[in-house]
């Protein structure tokens, strides 16, 4: 891993965002691995000020993110569709025909979640994929367990997960308990990983990530077996590794 540490969240948040304007400027046609959470939404503040600054265009990327609500469509106010049009979609030149998350509200999920893997699959790896993780080490909604699934799958969602993402809803019986998300093997097949990770009270669950036995107990420690990840920590997050 390429450790990065940072005094200021807006720093980190600044470096994210000129990283990926290099990789699209080398590359405009990037395939673009996208993840919501709190983690990204400064690097997609900055995006959206390089993109209006005229230094930054999406005309030519394509996204893919990570996960999706099982029950939410694209216009429910929380489905993930919905968090990435206010952070990201709506302020910048990405065509929306280009924009792909799985859609969580159709009849038969189990056919969505294997159009969503072999679009993955034909599409070809990612070229960047952003990426936070969750306090209990989940990566996408990879969660704790025994098992884990290389491709794209449907997942319970942990009550420990559910009350996390609670504050984005108005009660907790409102967070849906499945949701679609990409699977261990389609996140490690993207060529980068931008992992962000900020605040103290993910330092330990960081330090497991990256110093921990690699362990489907923590899904981010299967990022130890990627070549290229670079790592953006605030000195909060940093503190484990120090
Ligand atoms: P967060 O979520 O960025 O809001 O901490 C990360 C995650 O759950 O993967």
């Amino acid at each position: 891993m390429n450790l990065r540490i940072f005094e200021s969240e807006i720093e980190l948040d600044w470096e994210a965002a000129k990283a990926l304007q290099f990789e699209i400027k080398n590359k405009p046609n990037l395939k673009l691995g996208l993840a919501t959470g709190m983690s990204p939404v400064g690097l997609y503040r900055e995006l959206v000020n390089l993109y209006n600054a005229g230094e930054l265009s999406f005309r030519d990327v394509t996204s893919y993110n990570l996960d999706e609500y099982v029950g939410l469509d694209r216009e429910h106010p929380y489905s993930f569709f919905q968090f990435m049009n206010q952070h990201l979609f709506k302020h910048i030149d990405l065509d929306e025909e280009r924009i792909h998350i799985p859609n969580g509200c159709v009849e038969d999920v189990e056919k969505e979640v294997k159009r969503y893997n072999s679009l993955l699959g034909q599409e070809g790896q990612l070229d960047v994929q952003i990426l936070g993780i969750g306090l209990n080490g989940h990566i996408g909604f990879n969660e704790p367990g025994e098992t884990l699934s290389a491709d794209t799958h449907i997942v319970t969602l942990s009550e420990h997960t559910r009350k996390v993402n609670s504050k984005y809803f108005n009660t907790l019986e409102e967070v849906p308990k499945k949701a679609i998300t990409m699977g261990i093997g389609n996140i490690l097949r993207a060529k980068k990983i931008i992992f962000i990770a900020k605040g103290e009270e993910k330092s330990e669950i960081v330090r497991q990530a990256f110093k921990g036995p690699v362990d489907p107990n923590c899904p981010g420690t299967f990022l130890q077996l990627h070549g290229n990840v670079d790592v953006f920590l605030d000195l909060g997050a940093a503190k484990g590794l120090a």
